[in-house]
């Protein structure tokens, strides 16, 4: 292949660790990236010419957009990503998300209408999937090592509240002060979704009670739990929020009719634990190891963040759009709503005192026309008269002088 994709990159936060990866792949090239805030535009221009590149930086996505480019990796607010995907593939370019996919129902069905007129390649850069672990099981899985599934876990809990004020800058309508409990479900429910190939068929949500010390920053939430039946009716527990728990915890379980598989919990534990089943009743063996990534292994060795997630997600974007083989692991766009409607469903079961919710096929057009119009959501921007209070526990007003204080902090370059 002579001729590199020309990627962009929206959004250059979190879109860092893109930037890092396209500014070294073999098939691509990073040729723009477009950020409101001048200092990661300074920092990606620096990063482009240490890697002997040069690259356009943009303040706003409407002159981004112009730019002639092959694909954008979309790395801007959770909350928007559906709108601005829309716009890039019908402008003929293809996309990578960072999650969440979408924010209402109605944006669900857009995204995949979207995907379906315009031919391009979605794909969802749910980067938990593809860490060593949860790599490791989805492989697994699909071989038949445990059978088909009956029951799992996965959990993503991490305390953010130290690093809230470099996450959220102060800003009162950051995506991450108004998100509710069931929004951020993805890294949790995700990598059971994709090893297992099944669909949700229904979801009940819970939410724990606000943690005092993110509220005492302004963000005034609970803890999301989504349980979900799957096709097969098999039913998994997805657990993300901020509960007390040092280092962050992200663990999966797997039980299928021959065995099961879960992830090492605690420091020092092997990254996987394998439980296969033999010919007689209740004995089996174990394998306990770290699994090692082989594919494309030299370059994701250089990218390893997210127990090597982060390369991933972008090399199966480019592998995908190249119509190369390694293109079948990347995730999309059904898998993705299907993740994320998940969330958007369990919060409608919480405020509805946890009553089960059907999850619909979208890939079905018959299943669609009645999530049309649906914007119930937490953001007034969109969701009009359908607004939901941020948690189930209320909306509490905060004064300005919450986040005027998270402000202060980041601007000193402080953790609160
Ligand atoms: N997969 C992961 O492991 C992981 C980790 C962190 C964040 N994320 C995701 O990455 C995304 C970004 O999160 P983040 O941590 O970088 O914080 P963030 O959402 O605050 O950052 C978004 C960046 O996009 C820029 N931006 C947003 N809208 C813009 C616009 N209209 N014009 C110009 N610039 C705009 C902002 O200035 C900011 O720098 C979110 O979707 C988040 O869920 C994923």
């Amino acid at each position: 292949m002579d001729k590199k994709l020309r990627i962009g990159v929206f959004g250059a936060a979190r879109g860092h660790s893109m930037i890092s990866i396209l500014l070294n792949h073999p098939h691509a090239e990073l040729v723009a990236v477009c950020d409101k805030y001048e200092p990661l535009l300074m920092k990606a221009k620096e990063a482009a010419e240490k890697a002997g590149l040069s690259i356009t930086c943009y303040k706003t996505f409407d002159e981004f957009i112009q730019h002639d480019m092959d694909a954008v990796v979309l790395a801007n607010y959770a909350n928007e990503h559906a709108p601005y995907a829309i716009r890039c593939m019908k402008a003929g370019m293809h996309v990578l998300s960072e999650v969440l996919p979408c924010e209402t129902m109605a944006q669900a069905v857009e995204l995949i209408e979207a995907v379906e007129e315009t031919g391009m390649v979605y794909a969802y850069a749910e980067n938990y999937c593809y860490m060593k672990h949860a790599f490791e099981m989805w492989q697994r899985y699909q071989r038949g090592d445990i059978g088909e599934v009956m029951y799992g876990e996965g959990e993503y809990i991490h305390d953010c509240s130290s690093i809230w004020p470099r996450i959220t800058y102060g800003e009162r309508n950051h995506w991450r002060n108004r998100m509710h409990a069931n929004f951020y479900c993805t890294h949790s429910l995700g990598p059971l979704l994709t090893a297992t190939g099944l669909r949700p068929v229904k979801v009940v949500g819970f939410e724990t009670v606000p943690p005092e010390n993110m509220i005492e920053l302004g963000a005034f939430r609970g803890t999301g739990i989504e349980i979900v039946t799957l096709e097969n009716g098999a039913v998994l527990k997805s657990i993300h929020g901020d509960l007390k728990r040092e280092p962050s915890s992200i663990n999966y379980q797997l039980y299928g009719q021959k065995g099961m598989m879960e992830t090492g919990r605690l420091e020092g534990d092997k990254l996987l634990n394998v439980y296969i089943e033999g010919n007689e009743r209740c004995k089996g063996t174990w394998e306990n190891y770290d699994p090692v990534n082989t594919i494309a292994a030299d370059f994701a060795s250089k990218h390893s963040g997210h127990a090597g997630g982060d390369y991933y997600a972008t090399h199966f974007f480019i592998e995908k759009i190249l119509g190369n083989p390694d293109g079948k692991w990347s995730i999309n766009v059904y898998t993705a709503v299907d993740m994320g409607i998940c969330g958007i469903l369990a919060y409608r079961s919480v405020l509805n005192g946890n009553i089960p919710i059907d999850v619909p096929n979208l890939r079905l057009k018959e299943e669609r026309d009645k999530y049309r119009n649906d914007n119930a959501c937490t953001n007034p921007e969109i969701a009009g008269d359908d607004l939901l209070p941020i948690s189930s526990f209320g909306t509490p007003e905060f004064p300005d002088e919450v986040y005027d204080k998270v402000r202060q902090l980041w601007l000193e370059g402080k953790n609160a």
